[in-house]
């Protein structure tokens, strides 16, 4: 059973570390996501001709696409340090007035998985970035007053897989807003080839399309299979990465054709099997698989989608003639009589 992390846009533990050296620092040295990258040159461009902090950025998309990765960017073209956190991580509005008042000039605030972020510290940010200020209250009861603190004119940069859960008011805070895609398959390449030069790891160019066809869209993706890669041409081969040793890893590895995991089978094969093919509502998809609503919504659905596996249809998902024919099923009502 391939080990669905191994596959899974999800940050795991070692990636961290690993990911900070393959990160690009420079926009010129981000690969993908062109509009996004043009229109961050045209902003950051004139906020430093103007002296002033850069606009409020908004980046939404699936997991592993580089969210966090242009954050980082942002903050280093703008010439200006980084302070980073995360919704969940932030349990009391003191906490997150202690960061906003600790802020230097320009600096960028990162705050990941902002849809997260309790709606009491939600508050402590709308006059934090509108005004630049804190609404601190003083005391209790009746004799309680609300004093303003000015902070330092900052940037934050949220991130997150669902922009749609993100309250109102919070969104109307951040002009500038961009979404995420999966990335084109030359550009993962591109990526891949980039990353295994920085490995300093001999690839042939039809290894790296091999891998990089195989990594879902997802930078976070690829650079973990080119590690996994790079451990089977040292120890199982002479360390050069050829396209037979590629492909002999990844089989190894049961990472398939597409870059499906298990968990992307069993809900496949779920929706084929048990509910007829569709449609079922997200609630039942996951009590049936034992998986979270909220992993299938934000990991598995977004590429299984992409890749023309599954429909969402207002009654639910549904499985695709493209699906059925991955798993070499036939699509009821298309039998061969
Ligand atoms: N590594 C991870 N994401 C990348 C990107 N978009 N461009 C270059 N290298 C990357």
């Amino acid at each position: 059973m391939t080990d669905p992390r191994l596959v899974s846009p999800a940050r795991v533990d070692d990636d961290a570390q690993y990911e900070a050296g393959l990160r690009p620092r420079r926009l010129d040295d981000y690969i993908g996501q062109d509009r996004v990258r043009e229109n961050l040159h045209v902003s950051i461009a004139a906020a430093a001709q103007r002296g002033e902090a850069l606009d409020h950025v908004l980046l939404y998309g699936p997991p592993g696409l580089g969210k966090t990765t242009l954050a980082y960017v942002i903050a280093n073209e703008l010439g200006v340090p980084i302070r980073t956190t995360a919704g969940p991580v932030i349990e009391k509005p003191g906490d997150l007035a202690g960061i906003l008042s600790n802020l230097q000039p320009r600096e960028v605030l990162f705050i990941d998985e902002i849809h997260r972020m309790a709606p009491s510290i939600e508050e402590i940010l709308y006059p934090a970035m509108e005004d630049f200020e804190l609404d601190i209250v003083i005391g209790q009861g009746p004799g309680a007053r609300s004093v303003k603190v000015p902070v330092e004119k900052f940037t934050l940069v949220g991130a997150t897989t669902r922009a749609g859960l993100l309250t109102a008011p919070l969104r109307a805070r951040f002009g500038i807003v961009h979404r995420l895609d999966f990335y084109t398959p030359a550009d993962i390449e591109e990526i891949v080839r980039r990353s295994a030069r920085i490995l300093d790891v001999p690839m042939d160019a039809d290894a790296a399309r091999e891998v990089a066809g195989r990594s879902r869209g997802t930078p976070r993706v690829a650079n973990r299979l080119l590690r996994r890669v790079r451990d089977y041409a040292q120890v199982r081969a002479d360390g050069r990465i050829s396209l037979d040793v590629a492909r002999a890893a990844l089989k190894l590895l049961e990472v398939d054709a597409h870059g499906l995991d298990e968990v992307d089978r069993r809900l496949l094969l779920t929706i084929i099997d048990k509910f007829g093919g569709g449609p079922v509502g997200l609630g039942t998809l996951a009590a049936a698989t034992s998986e979270e609503p909220d992993a299938i919504e934000d990991m598995h659905e977004p590429f299984l989608i992409q890749l023309g596996f599954i429909e969402r249809t207002p009654r639910g998902r549904v499985a695709t003639a493209r699906a059925y024919d991955y798993f070499g099923r036939t699509l009821p009502g298309r039998g061969l009589f």
